[in-house]
């Protein structure tokens, strides 16, 4: 029995790490894949869909892949203190991958729809929290700006090791299928993530590991989508403010995804995503954050109007764990039932709610 110790240990071959690197891991990656049984008979449809569950991530999403191959490189690089702009997870896990490297952390968030659950890691791990009267993009401006003048490490997916540790996500999935899936559904903000799938998936191409790629299709929320409107947006909103973001950093690599995967953009209404939520977590007991769920909201679209036909298997990516925004949750569920503390009560509530 070999335990896990994360994954620069798991796939140390193919990440720029040295035998004596001092590696900065919480035991990332290594998430569950998991098929979806109910879903895809509300859909009515002979379709394979497995949702790959980064929310298990240890500060609860996918950065964490990438923040322990960037926190690694920036320490043994000597660096003492990193930055980021961050909509929230990546400063979450910045801010924890920062404690355990014994390093300072710096994040820059923007003013207010920020998911309480992120804020509180943030300032549980102890960073630096920076509240800009800003949006993220205009975060991220000020983040380029002060790594080119500080002695300060960008962790933001404009740092190269990010991306490789998050292609790991891509190795993990054909480990599990056996194969890669026909069809790669994921949420875009910044497009890092995109990116570094599909670096994943090419490099087992290349390696002959695989001998198919499967298309990638990234989904926005509708008020934040400069890959559907083809240009920058200046003023982006959603309910998803993971991905409230109107410049992407990765613009012309999730172009050029989107070109060799053969694979699409398409964009999901605010509704259409709280909807897609709601529905994993009642049907299969998968509890994800809202911009994940836009990985799903998509694909169910698309699975529905045959542009994703019958018989494809699917991975949809589950970015965050739906504990990162228990506002959004609890707006969107029924009031909890109040009733006096008696047998009697209690029975009452309980048959009237019994079908
Ligand atoms: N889903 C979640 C839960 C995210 O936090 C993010 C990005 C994305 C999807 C989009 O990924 O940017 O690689 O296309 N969150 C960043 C942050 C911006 O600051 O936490 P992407």
């Amino acid at each position: 029995r070999t335990r896990y110790t994360g994954l620069i240990d798991k796939y140390r071959d193919r990440l720029p790490v040295h035998d004596d690197t001092r590696i900065i891991s919480l035991g990332e990656g290594n998430t569950p894949l998991i098929r979806l049984n109910n879903i895809p008979r509300v859909l009515g449809k002979d379709i394979d869909i497995y949702v790959k569950y980064e929310g298990l991530n240890p500060t609860g999403s996918f950065k964490d892949r990438g923040m322990t191959m960037a926190v690694t490189k920036a320490v043994e690089e000597g660096s003492k203190a990193i930055i980021c702009a961050s909509t929230g997870n990546t400063s979450a896990s910045a801010a924890a991958y920062a404690a355990r490297a014994g390093i300072t952390a710096f994040v820059l968030i923007p003013d207010g729809k920020i998911a309480l659950g992120k804020l509180a890691q943030a300032m549980m791990h102890g960073a630096t929290v920076i509240q800009i009267k800003g949006n993220f993009d205009e975060g991220m401006q000020l983040v380029k700006e002060v790594g080119a003048e500080a002695p300060v490490t960008i962790v933001n997916s404009i740092n190269p090791y990010r991306l490789q540790g998050q292609k790991t996500a891509a190795f993990e999935i054909v480990e599990e299928l056996g194969s890669v899936p026909d069809f790669h559904c994921i949420p875009v903000g910044n497009a890092g993530n995109i990116t570094a799938h599909w670096m994943g998936y090419s490099e087992y191409h290349e390696n002959g590991i695989v001998n198919t790629l499967p298309r990638m299709v990234g989904y926005q929320a509708s008020g934040s989508a400069p890959f559907m409107r083809g240009k920058m947006v200046d003023d982006p909103d959603t309910v998803a403010t993971a991905i409230r973001i109107g410049h992407p950093q990765s613009w012309d690599k999730a172009w050029k995804v989107h070109e060799e995967s053969k694979g699409w953009f398409d964009e999901c209404s605010d509704d259409e995503i709280l909807a897609a939520q709601k529905l994993l977590a009642e049907k299969e007991g998968v509890f994800c954050e809202p911009a994940s769920a836009t990985s799903l909201a998509g694909a169910m679209r698309d699975i529905q109007s045959g542009k994703i036909p019958e018989g494809s298997k699917i991975v949809c990516t589950l970015t965050g764990h739906g504990l990162k925004d228990p506002d959004i949750a609890i707006q969107q569920s029924t009031a909890v039932q109040a009733v006096d503390a008696t047998l009697d009560e209690v029975k009452k509530a309980i048959l009237a709610n019994m079908e």
